[in-house]
């Protein structure tokens, strides 16, 4: 069966190549993307935010995305205490968010079920495990084992009640898999540089941090804002870079004495309210000091990329700030453009006859002898004051449509987001779309909420993984926007903000929609598809060692694990397990797909 998909593969290649075309050139009849139904998924339902209701779901998801060029096929599932075990086929480009119901409670202790796929014309496997562990402080765990594609398994706990834990595969057989088990390189434009160097910025696809520099509490101004309704990420913006950040909506406010304006105690972070409010409600984050040594010790080690920092507020407050903005006058603009000048990879006048989003990735990745562009735009309250000679520019260099829907609830806010996305179209002449489109994809609790449940499990629990069905099954090759702005980026599991506990969904993201989904589009290049094209192994290398290790649950990662450990997995099947079609097993057997 398989040698025969095999043999019509190479058959239909060889037809393409005979009949006059080149393998580089892309053509619309090459399209892998399926435009096929997939089933509706389902939000989180608010009240299970609430720990005590959320501990007692018996419902959760696996979703998995496929920006690849082959289908994932389902081969089987079993199941064993569950009266939900849905997965299914993951077509081109699409996402599916996958259903498990516990019968009564989950709390069973011999639970299990297994989902087995293989990626069509291929002869690469994976399988998803949903198992709970009892007694453990965190019961409820999915296994995603990729180590039939050479990519690792790593063991997932349920943020909490009724929520996904989702993967993200790109590439293709021919130009090898990556996945979201792991992070890749930090450099990840550099590192498909052929890819999108002739694409002018507006039909990039990048991932964006909302709130970028609140990854910390620092009080430097008296007030009320907390952890739980002030701080919108769990990594510093050297991390954040790591994850695949590169546009970041920073606030900036110079912060003054109590009793004297003209005392300026630094540049810091700050997440309020209103920074024009005669009373300003939240806290400060990160000092811009440190925000320009960790995006310096990014770029020294990952060259070549374009990163936008766009800056807000840029007004003064008193440390008790009850009393309005203070203006920045001439003396703290120049002291501010005199700090950022100490960022590495500013780039210097540049054209600006050409909006931002028009020059193509290479203008700016070739920039400083091919070390790349940090861009400063400056978004606050300067009155289009700009430094081109020092490669800080006015936010009106670059055209935007920035879309927030101040929704509280995900429910609300995506579709909302994807008809955004969706009104304009990519490529195609005169209809390309001309601007660059920022969603924000967040919600808006209010102060309550947000004081009660923490703006970290709104983005971990309803808000981030529903990007990875309702948002992808929302994109295709025309429709999709440029920056994907999010909270707590790469963030899994609660208050787990250490490098090895992170998850790199946002990232492979990134990757794949800029590999796979815009590279169908033969409007946005006339490259043919990097993942349907011969001689691309070049870059398998580049993108690291193979690794088919195991990361458990609480972040233990063992490298070279013994090949025949495989998490979860069910070596005989007892009587009650139920089959994909139905059929229950009345006598216990051996796995049929071991
Ligand atoms: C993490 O889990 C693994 C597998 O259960 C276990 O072997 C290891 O000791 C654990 N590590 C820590 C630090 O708890
Ligand atoms: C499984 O088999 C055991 C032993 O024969 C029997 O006691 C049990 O009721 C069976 N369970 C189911 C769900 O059929
Ligand atoms: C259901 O699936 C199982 C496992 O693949 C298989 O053994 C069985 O024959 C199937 N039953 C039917 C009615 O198709």
């Amino acid at each position: 069966m398989r040698a025969l998909r095999l043999l019509a593969m190479l058959a239909s290649s060889a037809c393409h190549l005979a009949s006059g075309q080149t393998d580089d050139m892309c053509n619309a009849q090459d399209r892998t993307y399926s435009t096929e139904t997939m089933p509706a998924g389902t939000h989180q339902p608010y009240d299970k935010l609430n720990p005590v209701v959320g501990m007692l779901s018996t419902k959760f998801y696996v979703t998995v995305v496929n920006l690849t060029p082959h289908r994932f096929m389902l081969e089987g599932t079993h199941s064993y205490q569950m009266d939900i075990f849905d997965f299914g086929d993951v077509p081109q480009g699409r996402a599916r968010q996958n259903a498990v119901k516990y019968r009564g409670t989950w709390s069973t202790r011999d639970d299990a079920g297994e989902a087995y796929y293989r990626i069509d014309g291929t002869d690469k496997r994976f399988a998803l495990r949903v198992k709970s562990y009892i007694p453990s402080s965190d019961p409820r765990r999915v296994v995603l084992d990729l180590s039939g594609m050479g990519l690792g398994q790593r063991e997932y706990v349920y943020p909490g009640g009724d929520t996904a834990v989702s993967l993200v595969i790109t590439g293709s057989n021919r130009f090898g898999f990556q996945a979201s088990l792991r992070h890749g390189p930090g450099n990840w434009m550099r590192n498909m540089y052929d890819v999108i160097r002739d694409r002018p910025v507006r039909h990039l696809i990048m991932p964006g941090t909302h709130d970028a520099g609140m990854s910390t509490i620092t009080d430097k101004i008296v007030s009320i804002g907390s952890e739980e309704n002030t701080q919108n990420q769990g990594i510093n913006i050297y991390d954040q870079l790591q994850t695949g950040s590169r546009w970041f909506d920073l606030r900036i406010c110079s912060v003054h004495a109590n009793d004297d304006a003209g005392r300026n105690n630094g540049f810091w972070v700050m997440h309020v309210n209103d920074e024009m409010a005669t009373l300003a409600i939240g806290n400060t984050g990160e000092s811009l000091d440190d925000v320009i040594s960790e995006i310096n010790r990014f770029t020294s080690e990952n060259p070549g990329e374009i990163i936008f920092f766009a800056m807000r507020y840029l007004v003064g407050r008193y440390e008790f700030p009850d009393r309005g903005p203070i203006l920045w006058n001439a003396a703290i603009v120049d002291d501010f453009f005199s700090k950022l000048r100490a960022i590495h990879n500013r780039c210097l006048h540049l054209d600006t006859n050409t909006g931002f989003q028009n020059h193509k990735a290479s203008y700016f990745m070739d920039h400083n002898e091919g070390k790349g562009c940090v861009i400063l735009l400056l978004n606050g309250h300067l009155d289009g004051r700009e430094s081109p000679a020092d490669g800080i520019y006015d936010i009106g260099r670059m055209t935007i449509r920035d879309h927030w829907s101040n929704r509280m609830q995900a429910s609300d806010m995506v579709p909302d987001q994807v008809n955004n996305w969706r009104s304009v179209t990519r490529g195609g002449g005169a209809s390309d779309y001309g601007s660059f489109m920022i969603a924000q994809w967040l919600v808006t609790p209010d102060a309550v909420a947000t004081t009660a449940y923490s703006l970290q499990n709104f983005a971990i629990q309803p808000t981030n993984p529903s990007l990875y069905w309702a948002g992808v099954n929302g994109m295709d090759p025309e429709h999709w926007p440029n920056v994907l702005m999010v909270d707590y980026i790469g963030v899994q599991q609660r208050d787990q903000w250490a490098w090895n506990r992170l998850s790199a969904e946002m990232y492979t993201l990134a990757v794949g929609m800029n590999l796979y989904m815009a590279s169908e589009n033969c409007d946005v290049g006339r490259r043919r598809n990097p993942l349907l094209r011969r001689g691309e192994m070049g870059m398998v290398e580049s993108r690291g060692v193979p690794w088919n290790g195991i990361i458990f649950a609480n972040g233990t990662t063992v490298d070279d694990p013994d090949p025949m450990l495989h998490l979860g997995r069910v070596e005989i099947l007892r009587n009650g397990t139920v089959f994909g079609n139905g059929t229950v097993v009345e006598q216990s057997m051996p796995n049929p797909w071991l």
